[in-house]
């Protein structure tokens, strides 16, 4: 028997000044996202944008509906709609932000489980690491890989 650790490597920035350029954009287009959120049972208002491999945008915001598990989270909203509309092209990474009381949330909205695993499964596909970059207005978070925020990932049924 032995005791195992396991480390995740991420990298932490204070404002979106300290981002490449390419990150500063997909960081600003989800926090432009935000806008189109339909939340009016949580009014927490989440935004995700996803960089294909192309290099466009595609975003998304969160939509809750009457009958709860009928919503959708803001990232899956958006790998979604790439998926259905740019089948082709590798998702290389996705941003989230999210704002309450008609303010960004200072730290970064930490994805579900159930968005986590749709990364995963998009990153899979592509055969190609898909950054995430977890957006706040006092702290950002960037890891290289759905597998750092979703460790032992199912990925297969071998
Ligand atoms: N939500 C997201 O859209 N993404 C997350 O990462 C966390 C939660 C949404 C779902 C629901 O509409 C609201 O936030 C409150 O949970």
């Amino acid at each position: 028997m032995k005791s195992l650790e396991l480390k995740i490597n991420y990298m932490e920035y204070d404002s979106l000044d300290e981002l490449s350029t390419e990150d500063r954009e997909l960081a600003q287009a989800a926090l432009d996202a935000i806008r189109g959120a339909y939340s009016p049972y949580s009014h927490f208002n989440v935004g995700a944008a996803v960089r294909l491999s192309t290099g466009e945008i595609v975003i998304g915001a969160n939509q809750e509906n009457i009958a709860f598990p009928s919503g959708l989270c803001a990232e899956r909203t958006a790998m979604f709609h790439a998926g259905a509309t740019r089948p082709d092209a590798a998702m290389s990474a996705l941003a989230v932000a999210a704002e309450q009381d008609g303010k960004v949330c200072a730290f970064p909205a930490t994805p579900c489980g159930a968005c986590r695993q749709v990364m995963a499964q998009y990153q899979a596909r592509s055969g190609k690491p898909m950054e995430v970059l977890l957006v706040g207005s006092e702290k950002i978070w960037k890891f290289s890989r759905v597998d750092d925020i979703l460790p032992f990932i199912f990925d297969s049924l071998k």
